[in-house]
């Protein structure tokens, strides 16, 4: 089974050239990533799902159940030999929570942060699944997998750092490397209508700013996008209020780790740090302007 363009031993020859990649992204995620783990102590970096009759106070729980969405979406056959993609991937928690239940499957994530891409090789192998999960630096505009060779292919909250209103790098890359007749999902914060007054503006450029996004992704370019490059069967789904539960968690989370903060003499907070404070408390209130800004579930098939 060919999937990747280039073996491992030249990944690791390109791997370590220098690359163009964004600085900013890299930087805020060297710096923040570690404090993830107040959020979540299996460094999931998104928000959370609600299904009626979970417990609301169970934060990881509903962490893992977006993770179960998204993939979901992927409408894949979990006994079969599948070949996922996870675009944006963070630590890699996704992908091994994942491939717990995709059994025969093998999961790979991408991301431009090499700091990400060590702890989530550490944690891979000490779960054991190092067999079936693999990390790569790469942008994910332009990934080492072959034309129409992946099963599925996921971002969560990941979308968001590519360029433009629609997103079409990624969009286009997605397209690219999925088999066709299989799908794609995306879970993201999109905004709806972008007459925003002045101060919502600053609201929203503030919140961008802190997490090192240019512009999140507007509903209507990306959706059109999907279309002109020849997504079918285009799901939109809008789950703010499924995130809502885990939302409310942010203020106590944000509290209990300045107060730890506070005793740590090593580690002292900088410019990134407080920024991951600062946006997840203000992205409450303007989670509140449910006419601009809304977080979707987004699916397609090529
Ligand atoms: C908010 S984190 C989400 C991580 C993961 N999906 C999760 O939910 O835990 C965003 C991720 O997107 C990645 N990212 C940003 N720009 C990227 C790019 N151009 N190519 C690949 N990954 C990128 C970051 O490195 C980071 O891992």
């Amino acid at each position: 089974m060919k999937t990747l363009e280039i073996t491992p031993k030249e990944y690791v020859k390109k791997a370590i050239e220098p690359k163009k990649f964004d600085a900013n992204v890299i930087d805020y995620y060297d710096d923040a990533g570690p404090d993830y783990e107040a959020w979540s102590k299996a460094y999931n970096m998104h928000f959370g799902y609600y299904k009626w009759g979970m417990n609301p106070f169970n934060r990881e729980a509903m962490l893992n159940k977006m993770t179960e969405q998204v993939y979901g979406k992927l409408g894949l056959d979990k006994n079969n030999k599948n070949i996922i993609a996870d675009f944006g991937c963070g630590v890699g928690t996704s992908l091994r929570h994942m491939v717990k239940k995709y059994k025969r499957s093998y999961l790979y994530g991408i991301t431009i942060v090499l700091t990400q891409i060590l702890k989530g090789n550490r944690l891979t192998k000490k779960q054991g699944v190092n067999n079936r999960v693999f990390m790569w630096q790469f942008d994910y505009a332009n990934t080492p997998f072959m034309s129409n060779s992946v099963d599925g292919v996921v971002a969560i909250e990941s979308s968001c750092y590519a360029e433009g209103k629609d997103k079409a790098p990624v969009l286009n890359e997605m397209y690219r490397v999925l088999k066709p007749g299989h799908s794609v999902a995306i879970a993201d914060c999109f905004v709806k209508q972008n007459d925003m007054s002045k101060n919502l503006k600053r609201l929203y450029k503030r919140i961008c700013k802190g997490w090192a996004v240019e512009d999140f992704a507007h509903l209507e370019e990306f959706v059109s996008h999907m279309n002109t490059i020849g997504f079918k069967n285009i799901k939109i789904e809008e789950v703010s209020w499924r995130i809502a539960p885990s939302v409310m968690h942010v203020p106590w989370v944000s509290l209990k780790f300045l107060l730890k903060q506070l005793f740590e003499k090593n580690n002292p907070m900088n410019k990134h740090r407080w920024n991951n404070v600062i946006s997840p408390l203000l992205s409450i209130l303007l989670g509140m302007h449910r006419k601009t800004i809304g977080y979707y579930l987004i699916s397609a098939k090529k």
